[in-house]
């Protein structure tokens, strides 16, 4: 049997089983580094207060740096008797430095090691999922230039409601993700602040100097609160609350393109780079890519769940369930990467517009119907009015099995003396994209200078 680090207050052994239920290294040695860096902090922090003296501070360091190299050579692998990352990483330092490694815990706890370990992580996280998202808001803003005079049909209800530019659809997605990056940005905030020295939970006797340590360590801030310091996990909550919002961003995008890509649609056309085939039906080209983020985000929304459920009944301070933390944020974190990365290379190189389909598709439908009301409201007519002359018009074109484009010039003046020939270009669907000219509104006049924000947007830090 396996002597714990503890193990001195106890009678008997830990039951294996338990042991291994117990124990979080085999998810929590994704801390390593971190909690490599954090331990080399609290080390020049107790050299620098004199709690240990210089020498023993350096070699504390060096040899925590050792354990670094030969994590990084595959060297170091604990298994489940080390428990979790902190006793794994201190157990090796003994055995490399011998007994100063046993000064490293002075004026600490794992308590505010594995909340420094996991802050110092998700930050680290956070900014490249950051750089994620600005990779697909470019090709998002690559697409829309290319595209500010392809027409797509806009929908409400899923019905065809006015048409659009299909680049102002795209930059619908860009306005989403910059509110993701920008909620990252204000998460990385707190989740930037050092717990590091509230200890187990009430501070420490010896004279230690936190604000020393967090300056090492790049953090903004230190917990006011030794107490709140070892048991927030806002930070986390928070951070999961942002990851899932960026979830629903992918996942809407996901159902509009596995809609598109449909016989039904026919907006779009997958590439092989980026789809599978069936293994039965051989004509089978499956939007895989897409499917899976929306199947994916089920994930993140279950972990935040898990961590608001896990939190609520916790008395202060440490509980074990914090432990339940981790496994939460990696997955979340490994799936917001990866989904970003999958939906910026479908984007980029798997994705088809067919402009010619979308240029038909904007003409064979009765989208263009506000327009006509908003030329009669134009010339004077009240708008109420109007719309229920078109709603008539509609009724009747759709009994007659014609479009408003059908309609001649003379049944256009039996309907209202106010319509003129012009009414055929107010009615066509360049014109009516073209008209939306409002301030945000998909006209491409308005159109060039989105682009031009979002470019300047993608550039702000
Ligand atoms: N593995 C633990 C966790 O992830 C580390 C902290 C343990 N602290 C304790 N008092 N048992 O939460």
């Amino acid at each position: 049997t396996q002597q714990q680090t503890w193990s001195q207050r106890f009678e008997s052994a830990l039951h294996p089983a338990i042991a291994r239920f117990n124990a979080s290294i085999n998810f929590d040695i994704q801390l390593i580094e971190y909690d490599i860096t954090g331990s080399q902090a609290h080390a020049k922090m107790l050299a620098h207060t004199g709690i240990i003296s210089t020498e023993e501070g350096e070699k504390l360091v060096s040899g925590l740096e050792k354990i670094r190299q030969e994590y990084r050579q595959g060297d170091f692998n604990p298994g489940v008797d080390a428990e979790d990352v902190h006793f794994a990483v201190e157990k090796r330092l003994t055995e490399i430095l011998g007994d100063v490694a046993k000064k490293l815990h002075t004026a600490r706890s794992r308590n505010d090691q594995v909340g420094t370990d996991t802050r110092l992580y998700l930050r680290d996280q956070i900014q490249q999922i950051r750089h994620l998202i600005r990779d697909f808001q470019g090709v998002l803003v690559e697409i829309a230039e290319e595209n500010i005079e392809t027409l797509i049909p806009g929908y409400t209800h899923l019905q065809r409601a006015q048409p659009l530019s299909l680049a102002h659809h795209l930059l619908a997605y860009f306005q989403m993700t910059q509110r993701d990056w920008e909620r990252l940005g204000d998460v990385l905030r707190r989740v930037n602040i050092s717990p590091l020295g509230c200890g187990a939970l009430a501070g420490t006797t010896f004279p230690i100097d936190r604000h020393y340590s967090a300056k090492l360590l790049d953090f903004d801030a230190v917990y006011e609160n030794s107490l709140d310091g070892v048991s927030d996990r806002d930070f986390a909550i928070e951070f999961l609350a942002a990851a899932s919002l960026i979830m629903v961003h992918l996942s809407r995008l996901s159902e509009e393109v596995i809609f598109w890509a449909s016989e039904e649609f026919r907006f779009v056309i997958l590439k092989d780079s980026c789809a599978t085939g069936s293994s039965i039906m051989p004509q089978k080209k499956n939007p895989d890519v897409p499917e899976l983020v929306r199947g994916k985000t089920g994930r993140v929304f279950g972990h935040l769940q898990a961590l608001l459920v896990m939190m609520k009944g916790l008395p202060l301070a440490y509980n074990k369930d914090l432990q339940e933390d981790k496994e939460a944020l990696f997955d979340s974190v490994n799936t917001v990467k990866a989904c970003l990365e999958a939906m910026t290379i479908l984007l980029h190189e798997g994705l088809e517009f067919r402009t010619q389909r979308l240029a038909e598709a904007v003409c064979e439908d009765f989208s263009n119907a506000t327009d006509v009301a908003d030329y009669l409201a134009a010339k004077g007519i009240p708008f109420r009015e109007a719309y229920n002359l078109v709603g008539k018009v509609v009724k009747t074109c759709i009994a007659s099995k014609k479009l408003l484009k059908d309609l001649s010039l003379d049944e256009w003046k039996q309907l209202h003396t106010a319509f003129e020939a012009d009414i055929y270009e107010a009615i066509s669907p360049r014109q009516v994209v073209a008209a939306r000219n409002s301030y945000g509104g998909t006209g491409f006049a308005q159109i060039s200078k989105a682009l031009t924000r979002a470019r300047s947007q993608m550039t702000t830090h």
